[in-house]
């Protein structure tokens, strides 16, 4: 949304629309949009993606008022409707206009109320109880503010909140609690959004919006009040370090392809500055490091990729500290009373900073005394807000719904934190983390060959477009690479697929195999510890005598593979732990291309949403 005072080239109605553009990755079953004109609130909404929006909007007659706001939906209370797409009315005169993220939990109660007051409610929406709410604390406050103060401080759950009024032709009003809000401060145009991408083109001056706060912004001010109706002076404002081409295809068929071929840049970003004189610099994550040599124990949550790349991180960091390390989904952990005291270190790790899951773990897992440490991208998001400390990814945005480059960055990030606590706690020698992190800089120039030779594994993906059913196989940290490389597959291109630890096949998965079943196996080098390789290529073997297709990724020069691979699809040589970052390249690569030529909109599969604010 933004206000401005001389509605300078664009109209409020378009910046909103661009804004949403930017935003449609975090949902976006059905988008609407609402303008103050003469005096009236107008809102256009429709269901599905923006260009029903936008064909709705054709030839719409230029709107007098400064003010506009707009929503892109994922559905929690209510279907995908025209109905239920944001903005709601509110009030009995349709006199508001209101958008809502998040899920109102007593909005049952509240809405038996406003009923029984002769509010009519035209949506199965938690959110249209709100529009009412603040239209009818309007009535009696007659300050827009003041109305949204007063609702907001009733509400439970979790929200962002904006709301217009005729009566207040030249503000916007929101609120938030437990769900995103920034906002872009202008010369004669202020903005708001879940997150800077929104307004990026047009201004790269945020304010970071604190929990239980209401901001009223107009073109030319911003005042923030508290839930108690103090004044906030002293919200945190910054510049956004990313360019508005950041969040653009750049000549890419889609965001996910273009993030993909990112991933060399986006290492390099991710470790820069991080090394100074041999020793390991995480200034930045702001901890004190007694903190870090008290602990015993390490718990790493997250969702979905971040988790996997979570299960990445208990490689790294047990071997390297000999801190015993769990990796659990976040609400999983969240729910089952899990042992956690103030010597846990908590490590959340989140792209976004938003998801409501590993939100709601993080506070629990403060309340318990556990000290908490955040690997994010996404600044001043709340997850890192409400952590003790944060180590931030620097990947850039991240547009589409499916992770690849922050995926890097997450393992990236939990391998600093490993050698970090191994360099405090002297686990390690400093020319043993010196090494390490030598090699560690050779990875992107690694990645940038894998995605030079990604020819091969495109042409795959094109073959076999049809299939129904992929496995991937992978031991040590090459099963959650088998893990991501199927999530990917699952989530953009809608094929069944699975991935496993490749030594429990035989007790139970390989019962699936039979003749052509495609298997893709990520074999550890040669040069490893232990017989990890060994074990591997067995299971090659397993799955090929029983009819497989083995589609096997290795080291270059790993000979002791070919007799039993179908493909063969070769990485660099790193170390087994850095090759989590090589191997699962091809994979993301094979469900891009895979999805694009099944003619599937990759940046925006069904159902899913980038930041999920709801648990
Ligand atoms: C959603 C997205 C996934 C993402 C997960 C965690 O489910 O669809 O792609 O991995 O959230 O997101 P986060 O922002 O916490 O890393």
């Amino acid at each position: 949304a933004g206000p401005r005072a001389a509605a300078p080239s664009s109209r409020p109605v378009d910046v909103a629309l661009q804004g949403l553009a930017r935003l449609e990755y975090r949902g976006y079953d059905s988008a609407g949009v609402a303008v103050l004109d003469d005096g009236a609130v107008r809102v256009t909404k429709r269901a599905g993606k923006l260009v029903n929006l936008r064909e709705a909007l054709e030839g719409s007659s230029e709107s007098t008022g400064h003010v506009a706001i707009a929503h892109t939906r994922w559905a929690t209370h209510g279907g995908p409707t025209d109905g239920n797409a944001h903005p709601h009315l509110g009030g009995r005169d349709g006199e508001l206009a209101l958008v809502h993220n998040g899920i109102i939990e007593n909005f049952a109660a509240l809405r038996a109320e406003l009923e029984a007051d002769g509010f009519t409610f035209s949506s199965e929406t938690d959110s249209e109880a709100a529009a009412h709410l603040v239209a009818r604390e309007m009535e009696v406050a007659g300050d827009l503010t003041e109305a949204m103060r007063r609702t907001a401080a009733n509400l439970e759950g979790a929200f962002t909140l904006l709301a217009v009024h005729r009566d207040a032709p030249d503000v916007v009003v929101a609120a938030r609690r437990n769900s995103p809000l920034v906002v872009g401060l202008g010369e004669g145009e202020n903005f708001l959004g879940s997150d800077v991408a929104a307004f990026v083109d047009s201004t790269k001056e945020a304010l970071e919006i604190g929990q239980d706060q209401v901001v009223t912004v107009s073109a030319d001010s911003v005042a923030i009040v508290d839930f108690d109706g103090n004044e906030v002076t002293d919200a945190k404002r910054y510049t956004i370090e990313w360019d508005a081409a950041a969040a653009q295809k750049g000549g890419y068929d889609s965001f996910m392809a273009k993030e993909i071929h990112e991933q060399a840049d986006a290492v390099a970003d991710t470790l820069r500055g991080r090394l100074e004189n041999g020793t390991l610099q995480l200034d930045d994550m702001e901890i004190d490091p007694s903190v870090l040599r008290s602990i015993d124990k390490i718990v790493v949550i997250a969702c979905g990729t971040a988790a996997n790349a979570g299960a990445v991180a208990k490689y790294a960091i047990e071997h390297w500290c000999r801190i015993p390390t769990e990796v659990e989904l976040a609400h999983e952990f969240r729910y089952r009373d899990p042992v956690v005291t103030e010597k846990t270190l908590v490590v959340a790790i989140s792209q976004s900073g938003e998801t409501m899951d590993t939100l709601m773990a993080v506070r629990h897992a403060r309340e318990q005394g556990a000290k908490v440490i955040a690997l994010c991208n996404t600044r001043g998001s709340t997850i890192p807000r409400e952590s003790d400390a944060a180590l931030y990814l620097h990947v850039g945005p991240e547009i589409a719904v499916a992770s690849t480059k922050a995926y890097l960055g997450q393992i990236v990030a939990s391998y600093l934190l490993g050698l970090f606590l191994a360099q405090v706690r002297g686990n390690l020698f400093p020319d043993e983390i010196a090494a390490l992190m030598e090699d560690l800089e050779q990875i992107p120039a690694q990645i940038q060959q894998v995605l030079d030779s990604s020819a091969k594994v495109e042409q795959l993906a094109k073959d076999m477009k049809d299939v129904t059913s992929v496995l991937f196989l992978g031991r040590h940290v090459g099963y959650p690479t088998a893990m991501e490389g199927a999530l990917k597959l699952k989530e953009i291109a809608y094929i069944h697929a699975e991935g496993f630890a490749a030594g429990e096949l035989k007790h139970g998965p390989i019962a699936l195999v039979e003749e052509g079943q495609p298997v893709f196996v990520i074999v550890p080098s040669p040069r490893g510890r232990h017989s990890l390789h060994s074990k591997v290529v067995s299971n090659i073997q397993e799955v090929r005598a029983r009819g497989a297709r083995t589609l096997v990724i290795a080291e270059e020069g790993d000979d002791a593979v070919l007799p039993y691979a179908d493909e063969v699809i070769r990485v660099p040589a790193t170390r087994t732990l850095f090759a989590a970052l090589l191997t699962v390249i091809p994979l993301q690569i094979f469900s891009c291309e895979l999805a694009t030529a099944k003619g599937l909109d990759v940046d925006q599969p069904r159902n899913l949403a980038k930041s999920v604010t709801v648990e």
